[in-house]
């Protein structure tokens, strides 16, 4: 069951702009374990046990033979909301299953639809697929808009959403690849300020903590040419330090230890820049040594690998 959803790109600088490690560019965050269960959990969260009720209620009152006009608009509720509980249900399994193309089938159908709950998972779909190398260039960029767009309305419809936040956040770091300068750099504070949010809001949800962690990292690793060009087009260009960086990344590890391999391998990374080669190298060793279930923890592995005999050749 690996599924290779890209969970986040590059929040600033373009394809290619600077080179990077192979996790940068097909960040993926695998589907098994406790991912899947902060999923479960996300989706259980939102008004089951009150459609559990209403439920109950509506077949109670059909049974007793209540009139019609009575039960009628209590029946069209009851139906939206029992329908939504099912079509989450049954894009949570696709989505496990890694079925990207099929739960995108079925979420389009529902692309009108006020469910926050739903509107985020559209907007996950819509990016998973515009990430498959089959899907073309020119599909690639509308997906990532119209994944956007889905995020923007999750959050609209319900803006206590961690989910919403996240993805939004998520999304709209995604547009920036088609977006110039200036407006990755003003969309830059937005995308923090929405995984603050979602981590306000579910202070348990390591991949929202450990996306923190890789906005900071990456303002605190920008080049001081980019830093130019960022002070020119804005008074307080985004900013921070690897130390804020390892706060978050530990953080993470903190509510869910060894949720995701490329947390280890960051925690390593920052540790390096922060020249602590004791701590890197625990850190590194460990991301070297975590299971690989995908394709990116397999990059980790060897990315890992590389830091510390780069490391080991100098001591
Ligand atoms: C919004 O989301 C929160 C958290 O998931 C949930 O508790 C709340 O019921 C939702 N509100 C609406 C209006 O759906
Ligand atoms: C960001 O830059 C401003 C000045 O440009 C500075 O005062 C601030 O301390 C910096 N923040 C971090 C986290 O480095």
């Amino acid at each position: 069951m690996a599924l290779a959803a890209r969970l986040w790109s590059f929040l600033l600088w373009g394809r290619g702009a600077t080179p990077r490690g192979p996790w940068l560019t097909t960040g993926t965050l695998g589907s098994r374990g406790r991912c899947g269960s902060w999923r479960f959990r996300g989706s259980k969260v939102m008004g089951n046990p009150g459609t559990f009720k209403r439920g109950l209620l509506f077949s109670a009152l059909s049974y007793l033979g209540f009139g019609t006009c009575q039960v009628t608009p209590q029946a069209a509720v009851v139906h939206a909301t029992g329908k939504v509980e099912e079509i989450l249900e049954q894009a949570d399994y696709l989505y496990e299953s890694g079925e990207t193309e099929k739960l995108y089938q079925l979420l389009t159908q529902y692309k009108e639809s006020e469910d926050a709950e739903l509107l985020w998972r559209l907007a996950r779909a819509s990016r998973d697929i515009a990430q498959l190398s089959r899907t073309p260039e020119e599909e690639k960029k509308l997906l990532v808009y119209e994944a956007l767009e889905y995020a923007k309305r999750a959050l609209e419809k319900n803006e206590s959403s961690f989910a919403a936040h996240k993805w939004y956040a998520i999304c709209l770091s995604d547009v920036g690849d088609y977006e110039g300068i200036k407006v990755k750099i003003a969309n830059a504070y937005i995308i923090k300020e929405h995984f603050e949010k979602a981590i306000e809001l579910n202070p348990k949800d390591a991949t929202s903590i450990h996306l923190m962690g890789i906005w900071c990292y990456t303002f605190a690793e920008m080049p001081w040419y980019q830093r130019r060009i960022a002070k020119m087009l804005f008074a307080t260009p985004p900013n921070s330090t690897y130390e804020e960086a390892l706060g978050y990344f530990h953080r993470a590890e903190q509510v869910d230890p060894n949720f995701y391999s490329k947390n280890l391998l960051l925690l390593g990374k920052t540790y390096l820049k922060l020249h602590n080669k004791k701590l890197a190298a625990f850190w590194l060793l460990r991301a070297k040594d975590y299971p690989a279930h995908t394709e990116e923890d397999k990059q980790i592995q060897t990315e890992a690998a590389q830091l510390l005999t780069g490391f080991s050749d100098k001591n």
